[in-house]
């Protein structure tokens, strides 16, 4: 395996930053689209199933999935039409566009808006950053998040394996200018980049469709996650905390109840203190099916998997790696060397002063470099 060792970037942040990186100001053109996907997926079937309107029932199985894992009985098959949301933006005119697409796919408590930055401005922009580079980026808003008009069963419907799914229909429709293609045109590269739970669940993809994606981004991720603070995060249902939000939700659909500690589990490091605030006035979800996975079940190693793969994340990520810069970048090392042992290419870098929202602290603008600059010897 190729492996290309981004150096630690410290040097380049502070008062070298701007004159750096090339300025990002000219965004692309960015629209709504919606995708209808028909998809079947083999679902887990829980032993010990929450009672879906039993709120102490539903947190504790959460929270037993994040740490050790809940006891599982099998699988059953889920299928469906499902309508899947997204943001596509597209290469200024003047720009030379590639055909090449990056499909963007939100963590949890997120939705497809989290890569336009929330609003903070273009220097956490990923559609600007990349559309500026010629890529076509397409952010979608998971099953069940979002603007998607489905709200489907949390536990039994909402969960990794028909996400996967999902995103293998979506990966086909736009390599090809099909019925449901709801973009302009076909792609003949599809990039996919994750950040957090869209991260991990690439390896699923990558194992079972390995010619889907031709390179994975993945961000805030590593095959070491530190499940002891995932499970600290204080969820309650989402119709509790933000009635007017998500009225009439299952509660089987959690958010983050509490500011404080969202902030400290999302972000570390330096960062506009704006941001968590505006953040958390409107998170979005995790359901409990979600949840149920983070544990162990997500352990998966992509073998067979033969595309470029490189890996973001923040060396203050409570979640997935570790202080000093030695200890994360070793982290990252060994996740490319396991969960991708056949990728071929593998590159990774681990922004100091950065937390787990990687693309929403001011590291932003060199981490999209680093992640453009190893895309540029594949594209
Ligand atoms: C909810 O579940 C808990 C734990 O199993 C139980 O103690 C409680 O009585 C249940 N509440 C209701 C309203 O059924
Ligand atoms: C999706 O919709 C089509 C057309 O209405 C229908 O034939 C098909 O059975 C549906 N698929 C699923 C999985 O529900
Ligand atoms: C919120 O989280 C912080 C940090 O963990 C904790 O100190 C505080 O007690 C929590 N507040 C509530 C109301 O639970
Ligand atoms: C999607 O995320 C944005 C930004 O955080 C938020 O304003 C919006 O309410 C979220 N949508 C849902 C349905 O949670
Ligand atoms: C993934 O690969 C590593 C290294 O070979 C191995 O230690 C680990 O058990 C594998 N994980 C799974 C879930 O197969």
């Amino acid at each position: 395996m190729l492996t290309s060792h981004l150096a630690s970037a410290a040097f380049l942040l502070g008062a070298s930053l701007s004159t750096a990186l090339p300025a990002t100001t000219s965004a692309g053109q960015c629209s709504p689209v919606s995708f209808k996907l028909s998809a079947t997926a083999q679902n887990t079937v829980f032993a010990s199933p929450p009672n879906p309107n039993n709120e102490t029932q539903i947190l504790n199985f959460i929270t037993q999935g994040l740490s050790t894992g809940v006891p599982t009985a099998g699988t059953q098959t889920v299928s469906g039409n499902f309508t899947i949301n997204a943001i596509y933006c597209k290469p200024s005119p003047g720009t030379v566009s590639r055909d090449a697409v990056q499909i963007l796919v939100h963590g949890i408590l997120y939705n497809k808006t989290v890569w336009s930055g929330l609003g903070f401005g273009d220097q956490y922009n990923w559609h600007a950053f990349a559309n500026d580079r010629g890529y076509h980026t397409l952010a979608i808003d998971r099953l069940g998040h979002g603007t998607n008009p489905q709200i489907p069963d949390p536990l039994n419907v909402v969960q990794g394996w028909l996400h996967v799914e999902i995103i293998h229909k979506l990966i086909q429709a736009v390599r090809t200018n099909a019925a449901n293609n709801a973009l302009d045109r076909g792609f003949g590269k599809v990039i996919y980049v994750g950040h957090s739970y869209g991260s991990q669940i690439a390896p699923w993809l990558a194992r079972n469709y390995p010619s889907d994606a031709d390179a994975l981004i993945l961000t805030g991720y590593s095959n070491s996650p530190n499940v002891a603070t995932i499970a600290s995060l204080q969820y309650r249902p989402a119709v509790r905390v933000k009635p007017q939000q998500f009225p009439g939700y299952p509660l089987g659909y959690v958010t983050q109840s509490n500011a404080t500690q969202h902030t400290l589990n999302f972000y570390t490091g330096t960062y506009d203190p704006a941001i968590p605030l505006a953040d958390l006035r409107f998170p979005d979800t995790v359901t409990d099916g979600e949840a149920s996975a983070l544990g162990g079940q997500l352990a998966f190693n992509a073998t067979g998997y033969t595309g470029p793969v490189f890996i973001a994340t923040g060396v203050n990520d409570v979640f997935f790696c570790k202080t000093p810069v030695a200890a994360c970048e070793a982290i990252l090392a060994a996740t490319g060397r396991d969960v991708f042992p056949t990728a071929g290419g593998f590159g990774y870098f681990a922004p100091e002063q950065t937390g787990h929202d990687l693309s929403l602290h001011y590291s932003a603008p060199l981490s999209l470099c680093k992640v453009h600059e190893f895309l540029e010897g594949f594209f």
